[in-house]
């Protein structure tokens, strides 16, 4: 667990990849923060102990930023003997999959509510990832945020670092600079392989639902891009 003072001050001064729009709550979100994050999520203040998370040892899939957590519902349905942990920092947007994961009954799904890098630095075992998955990220369009954008040199060490040897990282965007850029931020590390060719897209995984965020991009007539990678 990082709290030195050095980490705690270089936390506080990093530039972070969302701005804090809490949004309305519904009620029925409200009242999923209360009694049911106690039940789906996970503490970002120490590091996991995975067997304690899910009891039991199986494939396990983080999604980053999962939004209103629609594909992690998709995904933990169609794939029960797979566990999931989804990160996101929208309150409204947890409450959302928390109110499905309990209609649902579903019970491997994980849920931190907090910044995702923090979550990797303190909490997401080294070697411990299957899958990393990050869907749509904020594609923060105008120059002088770009430095806003999630994907970044030193984000795509920490994925490295969670990932097990031969595990994949995928990324889909529907904002094509922002395509090009993760290209060239992977082309630029040797901890990674396109699963398709060196510096091309790839065809869109049969696992990987619709998102809220790639229908609405569909909606202003964008094209989507997946990014495929494993772990070398
Ligand atoms: C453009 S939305 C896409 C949501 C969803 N993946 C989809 O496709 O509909 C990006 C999401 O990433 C979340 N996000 C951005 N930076 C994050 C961070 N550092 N930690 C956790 N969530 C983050 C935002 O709150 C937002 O909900």
């Amino acid at each position: 667990m990082h709290t030195n003072k050095h980490n705690t001050d270089s936390q506080r001064w990093r530039i972070r990849s969302f701005v804090r729009r809490e949004g309305r709550l519904t009620p029925g979100q409200q009242h999923a923060l209360e009694e049911l994050l106690p039940r789906f999520g996970l503490s970002a203040e120490h590091e996991l102990t995975l067997a304690q998370a899910f009891d039991r040892s199986a494939p396990l899939t983080l999604e980053i930023g999962f939004g209103n957590g629609s594909s992690l519902v998709r995904m933990a349905t169609d794939d029960p003997q797979s566990d999931f942990i989804g990160i996101e920092v929208h309150r409204p947007g947890v409450g959302h999959l928390l109110i499905e994961l309990d209609r649902l009954a579903l019970d491997n799904v994980r849920i931190f509510c907090h910044d995702a890098v923090e979550v990797l630095d303190r909490c997401i075992p080294d070697a411990s990832l299957d899958r990393v998955l990050l869907f749509f990220p904020d594609p923060w369009s105008k120059r002088k945020h770009h430095k806003r954008r999630i994907v970044q040199p030193d984000f795509v060490a920490r994925i490295a670092r969670k990932l097990k040897t031969g595990g994949r990282f995928h990324m889909a965007t529907d904002w094509e600079p922002y395509a090009e850029h993760m290209l060239k931020i992977m082309q630029s590390t040797t901890d990674f392989v396109n699963c398709d060719a060196a510096g091309s897209y790839s065809k869109r995984p049969g696992y990987r639902p619709v998102t809220k965020f790639e229908r609405r991009g569909q909606r202003l007539g964008h094209g989507v891009r997946d990014l495929v990678y494993r772990r070398s």
